[in-house]
Formats: C-alpha cells, structure tokens, sequence
C-alpha cells in the first residue's frame, strides 16, 4: 500500500542531530531533504510535498508547532511526526493537537524511527485512499451531470473508464435521461477534448441531406450543392462524431456508414477520392438497438461496430433523490436568469417532485422548474405551485391519496390560449390545459389503484398535448419535454397498429 519509496523532510537546526536521522533514513532506501529553519521546512515542506516530516520542535526563528501551524493553514496534509528532547506530556499533547500523527523522544533508536515512520506513512495512504474511495463513490457531478445515485456513480465509471480509448460508445435511454449530456461527457473526458464535438441528429435530417451533412459533398455534386462543403466526419476529424438517434438512420444510409466505420475512410457525395479522418464515434437513440436489428430495421454488422461500449442511460425514476439536486439546480439557475427569488422547495413540494414517475425524464423536470420560475413568484416553491397533473399522478405512489389515471392532464403548467382544435376531440381525451392552479384530490377511503399499460397512458398524453397545441409537434413535444421525432415516430407507429388492428 506505501510507496516504498518515500520523501521526508528532517526539520533540524542541529547539522549533527540531522546527519543521524538522515544516515537511519537512507538505510531505508528513501529520498530525503533537510531544513535548519521553521521558514526554510514550510517553504520546503510546500515547494516538495514530502510524504513525512520529521518536525523538531525548538528552530532558531518559530517553533515546529508554529511550522505545522502553517502547513495546515495551506493544506498540506503530510504526515508529521513531531521530535523533542523533552518528554513532557505537554509537548505530546500540542503536537497531537496541532495535527502530528506521532511522536518521538531524542534521541531514537533506528529501530524506533523505522516503525514510527511506516506507521506515519500507512495510516497517510490510508487517509488518501478513503478520500479518493469516497470521491468515487459520491460524486454529486460530473462534466454536464448532477447526481449522487449509485445509478449515475455506474454511468460516471463507465465514461471515465472509457474515455481514454477509442472504443466507438453506444449510448440508450429514454428521452430526455441525459444521451446527449452523456456523449459530450465522453468526449471531454478523452484525450480528444481539444478537438471538435460534432453532433448531427439522424432523426432530424431529412433523408437525401443526410449522406452529405455526414460525409460533405462537392461543388456540383446535385441540385443546389453551389459548394464544395464539409461534412460533420471531416469536421470532427481527431475529435468526436455523435449520431444521434441512430435508429433513424436510412438502411442504404447504414451501409454507408458501415464502410466508414471499418475503413475510417469515406467519399464526400460527388467527389472521386476518398478521405481519411481518425474520429471516434458515439451513438445514441432511445429505442431498442437489437429489436431494431431483430426488425430488420438496423444493420447487424453496424450494430457490432458501433455497440462497443454501451452505456446505458438510467430513467431518472430511478435515480432517487438526484430528482431533487438536479431539481434545486434548475431552480438556482433559472431563478437567477428570471431575477426570482426562489431559494427552495417546500417539503410537501419536495415529496411530490419525488412521487412522480417522470416519463420525459430530466428534461421534463427542467421544463416543469422553469415553468415555475417563469409563472410564478415567492421566496419557496410550495406544492401548490406544482403543475396538476404532477400532484395527480405523483400521488399514485403516496399511500393517502388515489391515482386518478383517468384523465391525466397535459404537462405544462403555462397558460396557453387553447387552439381551434384543443379541448377532448377524441376519446377518451382529457379535456383542455388545466388551470395552474393545483385541484386537490382528497380521496380519502383507500381503494386500490387502477393501472393501465404506460403505452396507453403515453398515447393519451401526446394525443392530448398535440390536440391542446392545434396538432403542433414541436410544441406538443416540448410541451411534454421529448424530442419532436418522438412524437413523429410514436404516430407512425400508432398508424401502423391502428391500420393493423382494423383488417
Ligand atoms: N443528470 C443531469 N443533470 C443535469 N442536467 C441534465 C442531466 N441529464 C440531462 N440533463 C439536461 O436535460 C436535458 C435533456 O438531456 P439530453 O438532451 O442529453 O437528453 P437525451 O437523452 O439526449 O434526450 P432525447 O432522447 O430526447 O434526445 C438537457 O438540457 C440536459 O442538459
Ligand atoms: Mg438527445
């Protein structure tokens, strides 16, 4: 566990009385250094960051204690043993006071010092191991990320782990859990981060762009291409490529990329010749990789190249209390952009946030915070000032009041002047945007609560929300805090079932 090497710093104004202690020293095999003065051993001490010191209490200028005084006061957290010629108890118990792991009496036998010292010294390694065991297993950030859960400790590792290589990182996970959060996390902490992040969503660029925005094209190269321009791989050249919502990505597309992840080469849209670049390559998508290949919808090859390393992107449902740090963070910080007061949460506030299930995950919470920020004021955010349907639905999982899953009401909170087409047009819809203020639901026998597939709930909400905001995708989405392809995708699906369903 000890180094066997170590540094120690002798702090001795006698040259006879050091030469001792550095010939026992020596013997051992370690490095060592002598200061005459209490000045010359804290500028020493400082400037080398021994791993012991050997402190003599009567210097010319201070005494030792004064020196330890000192260190501490920098932060030097080296392990002092304190040495006298008195054996007064008094000395022992300022030297422990003043931080010495121990304490030797002159003049010391070898066999004394040897002990004393690599007592010194484990019980050091030891104190620094724990403080880095625990920084491991605490952190509360990391890069982009708030959150102290073991959920996010694992994502933590497996980005630290992995950044140092070039392995090509998979990442999955609903919406909004933090996939793109995560891939910039993987990027900065590899030896990349000088060099470009260059992220391009598959699912938001239209098909016959997506080969050129990839890979460039040249001047000519099909209608409107008036010029020669780059794609996102040569841009990210010694850097990092995200394909984003991957599973979006076009089968003849797909091969495409599978030629340039093998090769590491490709052919902008018209050119003749091929380039080279050296990225790494991190994708993303909230949908199932190996159904999407057991579909026939994703290549297989691909899928082996690309799903390196996969990193797994928790629901923040099962995050636990990071619900609430990542919570107070957005209401810090969209609090001081707004110029609000908010400092907190009321307890009562703080429990429902808690209760609630977050299908849109982190970015729902934060759309939900500044909704709050934004609408109303005060010094807390009670529970009142909750959105409905999080007071709704988050009471399914108390134990006083029943779900109400029948009518769940859209997310936002904000007053939006109802379109042609909001209110329940189908059935069973719930009815328009409700008010911000929360209705409180007192049901007070305890019935047993009646669930329903989550698909069925999901699909009643974006219907819902598309309804409220006149059929309006993006706004429907960011109402409920997902990505507009979610909801494109989720239609096209509906569509399929449906069409299925009736022949
Ligand atoms: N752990 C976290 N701490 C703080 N902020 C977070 C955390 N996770 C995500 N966010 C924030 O939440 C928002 C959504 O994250 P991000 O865009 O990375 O999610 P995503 O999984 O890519 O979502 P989608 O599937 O909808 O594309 C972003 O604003 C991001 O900064
Ligand atoms: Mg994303």
């Amino acid at each position: 566990m000890v180094a066997p090497v170590a540094r120690v710093l002798i702090v001795e104004d006698t040259p006879t009385q050091a030469e001792v202690a550095r010939a026992l020293l020596r013997d051992l095999g370690h490095e060592i250094r002598v200061a005459e003065t209490g000045a010359a051993a804290v500028a020493e001490a400082l400037a080398w960051r021994p791993d012991a010191i050997l402190m003599d209490i009567e210097l010319p200028d201070f005494s030792g204690f004064e020196a330890m005084r000192r260190l501490r006061a920098e932060g030097l957290e080296t392990a002092i043993i304190v040495v006298t010629a008195h054996g007064s108890v008094n000395h022992a118990v300022e030297a422990m006071r003043e931080g010495a792991v121990d304490f030797i009496l002159k003049p010391f036998a070898k066999a004394r010092l040897t002990v004393t010292l690599q007592n010194a010294l484990e019980k050091r390694a030891l104190v620094t191991e724990l403080a880095e065991v625990r920084a491991q297993l605490s952190r509360d950030r990391f890069f982009g990320f708030i959150g102290a859960s073991a959920a996010m400790q694992a994502v933590y590792r497996t980005i630290e782990s992995v950044a140092a290589s070039r392995a090509n990182v998979f990442i999955t996970g609903e919406s909004g859990t933090g996939k793109e959060l995560a891939a910039e996390a993987v990027h900065k902490a590899s030896p990349r981060a000088a060099k470009p992040f260059v992220a391009l969503n598959c699912g938001a660029i239209p098909r016959d762009l997506l080969e050129s925005e990839i890979f460039g094209h040249v001047k000519g190269a099909f209608t409107g291409a008036t010029d020669t321009r780059l794609g996102a791989a040569r841009i990210a050249d010694g850097g990092t490529l995200f394909l984003d919502e991957i599973g979006e990505m076009p089968l003849d597309m797909q091969v495409k990329l599978l030629r340039f992840v093998q090769t590491g080469a490709f052919q902008p849209v018209g050119a003749s010749k091929a380039e080279r670049v050296d990225v790494r390559l991190v994708s993303a998508t909230n949908r199932d990789p190996w159904a999407e290949v057991e579909a026939g919808r994703f290549r297989e090859d691909l899928y082996y190249r690309l799903y390196v390393v996969p990193l797994e992107m928790p629901p923040l449902r099962d995050r636990g209390a990071d619900i609430l740090l990542i919570a107070r963070h957005f209401l810090a910080s969209f609090a001081r952009e707004e110029r609000k007061a908010f400092r907190g949460f009321a307890p009562e506030a703080e429990r429902a946030l808690m209760a609630y299930p977050w299908p849109g995950n982190v970015r729902q919470l934060q759309n939900v915070i500044r909704n709050i920020v934004v609408l109303q004021d005060g010094a807390r955010v009670e529970r009142a000032m909750l959105p409905p349907m999080l007071l709704r639905l988050g009471a399914a999982r108390g134990p006083v009041e029943r779900p109400v899953f029948e009518a769940p009401a859209p997310v936002a909170p904000a007053p939006v002047t109802p379109g042609p087409n909001a209110g329940p047009t189908r059935e069973p819809a719930p009815a328009a945007l409700p008010p911000l203020s929360p209705e409180p639901i007192h049901v007070l026998e305890p019935a047993p609560p009646s669930f329903e597939p989550l698909a069925v709930v999901e699909r009643r909400y974006i219907v819902a929300a598309l309804d409220h905001t006149a059929q309006d995708v993006p706004r429907a989405a960011a109402l409920l805090g997902i990505n507009p392809s979610t909801i494109y995708r989720k239609l096209q699906a509906w569509k399929t079932e449906d069409a299925r369903g009736a022949s």
